[in-house]
């Protein structure tokens, strides 16, 4: 055995894909940490035998690290309706997918403070089969404020989400904006935004509803692509007046992503994210029999802007995929179907994420692998202070990673997925690749479609300094 320290776990045979190294190599694992990537064959049955370890053949296989979803709603409140999901089961959805660290939101609601729902929030982590972190969220300015920031920070939550829309609910200035940009600078943190100017919507919206047209088949026209585009511009303008970092979530159009990479060339700390709906899906499903069940802000776009967004991935703007998961139902959905102002938006996604992106953009479109381990591990690990420790497959780094069969192919179906909801927005969807082991911390939590292993053992991650992104 070429390693002196305990091991527990020997994954060989496979092929790792890191975001910025790729090739043949068994993983040693101990104490739920990588001890160290050898030389395949360098560790024989017999010897990982005599070692005490477990042995996970992974000939065949692709071992990716465990996707980083920097993006994902559990149990989210918003107007009258909350998502289906607790901890558990939002992870378990996960782990399926071969995501294995989350990243959720401490949404405050009206009166409530963010730094108390920080700690409310923190302490559901331990009920998840994987680890998490928390984006924290500001709506209102008051003096309290900067220490709430110092508050959060120091418990590890170092990005702070805020909305230009959704006014009465967690829509902020852009002062506050300006303000909370400000003292998160100073703090090594990062203010994390929904952008769309929320003037422009409502001012639609109005109209639409004058004419009859508010129904989630018109959800796209009441979100203009415009809105979006005017509400990145002004705050990449706060964030280059006070040279503060700023990551732009959901980024669902060309342009967005184009002024962001513009901003960048200019030396402004920005980023975009983007989410997998947004590459892969288009407004035509507002005209089909659900529209509703695609309800989600931004709306889904045109094919063309679709094929411009993709195209922005391809090129090395994109920093990030996400998956925006908001775990509602078709009953929540339908509920409220004939007008959008009052529907719950977002669509579920954290398990289907990664076989999704896989399908679609390196199987059917030629991403190379360690652009989408890039985009969907390593990027969103160093954009919220977890890497090395997650998003990459080396020594020290948390033992969490998925052996992908790249040929497997399969039908997406709502029946065989483990999310808290009776639908995907995938449905019927074809797929070749998917993850068939996944381990978290060394343990195999699931193999072959079968979770192996239900015990919680999720950690809260304190995030470490941010970034820099791998734009590859
Ligand atoms: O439609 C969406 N995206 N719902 C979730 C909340 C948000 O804006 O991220
Ligand atoms: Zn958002
Ligand atoms: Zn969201």
């Amino acid at each position: 055995m070429p390693h002196p320290e305990p091991l527990d776990l020997v994954v060989r045979g496979g092929t790792v894909i890191n975001a910025d190294w790729q090739g043949a190599a068994d993983v040693l694992v101990g104490d739920g940490r990588v001890r160290a990537l050898v030389e395949p064959g360098a560790c024989p049955p017999d010897a990982i035998r005599r070692a005490g370890a477990a042995e996970l053949d992974a000939t065949g296989r692709l071992v990716l690290p465990g996707g980083v979803d920097p993006h994902c709603h559990v149990g989210f409140t918003s107007g009258e309706f909350t998502s289906l999901d607790d901890y558990h089961q939002a992870t378990t959805a996960a782990v399926f997918g071969g995501t294995t660290t989350i990243v959720d939101f401490a949404i405050p609601r009206p009166g409530e403070h963010p730094a108390d729902v920080v700690a409310l929030q923190r302490a559901k982590a331990a009920e998840g089969l994987c680890d998490s972190a928390l984006h924290a969220c500001v709506v209102d300015w008051d003096d309290t404020v900067p220490e709430q920031l110092r508050a959060v920070v120091a418990d590890g939550v170092v990005t702070v989400k805020m909305f230009t829309t959704y006014r009465g609910e967690t829509m902020a200035e852009e002062k506050t904006i300006l303000n909370v940009m400000t003292h998160l600078r100073d703090l090594g943190g990062m203010v994390v935004v929904h952008c769309e100017a929320d003037h422009i919507i409502t001012d639609v919206q109005e109209r639409r509803a004058s004419a009859g047209a508010i129904g989630a088949g018109h959800h796209a026209t009441t979100r203009p692509e415009l809105a979006e585009t005017a509400s990145v511009a002004e705050i990449l303008a706060i964030a280059e007046s006070v040279a503060a970092p700023v990551y732009f979530v959901h980024q669902s159009t060309p342009e967005a992503v184009d002024l962001v990479a513009r901003a960048r060339s200019r030396g402004v700390r920005a980023f975009t994210e983007t989410v997998a709906h947004h590459l892969v899906l288009d407004d035509s499903a507002y005209a089909g029999p659900h529209p509703e069940r695609f309800v989600c802000c931004p709306p889904l776009r045109s094919s063309t802007t679709v094929a411009g967004l993709r195209s922005r991935v391809f090129h090395g703007q994109v920093a990030t995929i996400g998956s925006d998961h908001c775990c509602y139902d078709t009953a929540q959905k339908e509920s409220a179907r004939h007008d959008v102002r009052a529907m719950p938006n977002g669509l579920p996604g954290v398990e289907t994420r990664m076989p999704v992106l896989f399908g679609e953009l390196v199987v059917e479109r030629g991403l190379p692998l360690g652009r989408f381990v890039a985009m969907t591990c390593a990027n969103p690990a160093r954009l919220n202070g977890l890497y090395p420790r997650k998003g990459v497959i080396a020594p020290g780094a948390d033992a969490d990673f998925a052996l992908w069969d790249p040929a497997a192919t399969h039908e997406v179906r709502a029946t065989g997925l483990h999310m808290a909801t009776d639908y995907t927005p995938y449905e019927g969807m074809r797929l070749t690749g998917r993850p068939r082991t996944v381990v978290v911390g060394g343990r195999v939590v699931v193999d072959e479609g079968r979770l192996t292993d239900p015990e919680p053992r999720g950690r809260h991650l304190a995030s470490g300094p941010l970034g820099p992104a791998l734009i590859c």
